[in-house]
């Protein structure tokens, strides 16, 4: 079982949602992901209980609370003994013992970030922060940053000069763009099923084609991370 974690100093930069949508990329695909809460803000319960009211749970994944040390431990214990594929851990913002054991214990690194200046700072902190704490542990994980939430159009100047900033780190290929169906997602489910329950129904012909493309682009961000895992 390969780990996975989304990690940001910041709060909301993108965490869940980025997490969100890879499971639902390698659901749609046939693995089984196990996903680690450790925000005790518990988002990705209140996702599955969003997702079995719209019948767009993936049976074949589940939440395991992870919000201590132990906790963490049993849910990994756990889901590599029921054979998951994947797990993704989700973090809470800042450092803390438990957060420094997930990196660690990671075979991939996402630090999501938007691109206004306040971001990019804490995103360069969190980068730094994982990459003291890899040296330190003398470890080596793949870490990308992943730039979320840019306009589908034109970047504004002072976009494209954050954007340039960040450029001196690894970055994943393609960012995640700012949509309605990614922002949606938290609500509705799992993106592959939200897709399939429009398939037919001719009055949201317009929304599934933004559901599709938005589902084409998670398989992008996950064939990126399934090169750094080396699959
Ligand atoms: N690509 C996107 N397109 C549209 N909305 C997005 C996108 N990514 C995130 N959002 C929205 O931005 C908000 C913050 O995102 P998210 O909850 O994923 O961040 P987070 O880093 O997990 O935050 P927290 O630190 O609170 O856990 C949410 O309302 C989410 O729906
Ligand atoms: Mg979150």
């Amino acid at each position: 079982m390969k780990l996975v974690t989304c990690c940001s100093f910041k709060g909301g930069a993108g965490k869940t949602t980025a997490l969100m949508g890879l499971c639902s990329a390698w659901a749609s695909l046939g693995y089984r992901v196990a996903l680690f809460e450790a925000d005790e803000n518990r988002p990705l319960s209140k996702w599955k209980e969003n997702a079995l009211k719209s019948d767009t749970w993936d049976e074949t994944c589940e939440v395991f609370a992870a919000d201590d040390i132990g906790l963490l431990e049993a849910a990994y214990n756990g889901a590599e003994k029921q054979g998951f594929d994947f797990a993704l851990a989700d973090t809470h913002g800042g450092s803390s013992e438990l957060n420094n054991t997930i990196i660690a214990s990671s075979d991939f690194l996402l630090v999501p970030s938007m691109l206004t200046p306040l971001d990019i700072d804490e995103a360069l902190a969190t980068y730094r922060y994982i990459i003291e704490l890899l040296v330190n542990e003398a470890i080596d994980i793949p870490t990308a940053i992943l730039v979320q939430r840019i306009p589908v159009g034109r970047l504004t100047s002072s976009q494209k000069a954050s954007s340039d900033l960040l450029n001196v780190l690894p970055q994943f290929d393609k960012p995640m763009h700012e949509r309605d169906a990614f922002a949606a997602m938290k609500e509705r489910g799992m993106m592959h099923l939200a897709l399939a329950n429009m398939e037919g129904k001719a009055a949201l012909r317009l929304p599934m084609r933004n559901y599709a493309t938005a589902m084409d682009e998670l398989h992008v961000m996950r064939s990126f991370v399934d090169l750094k895992l080396g699959g």
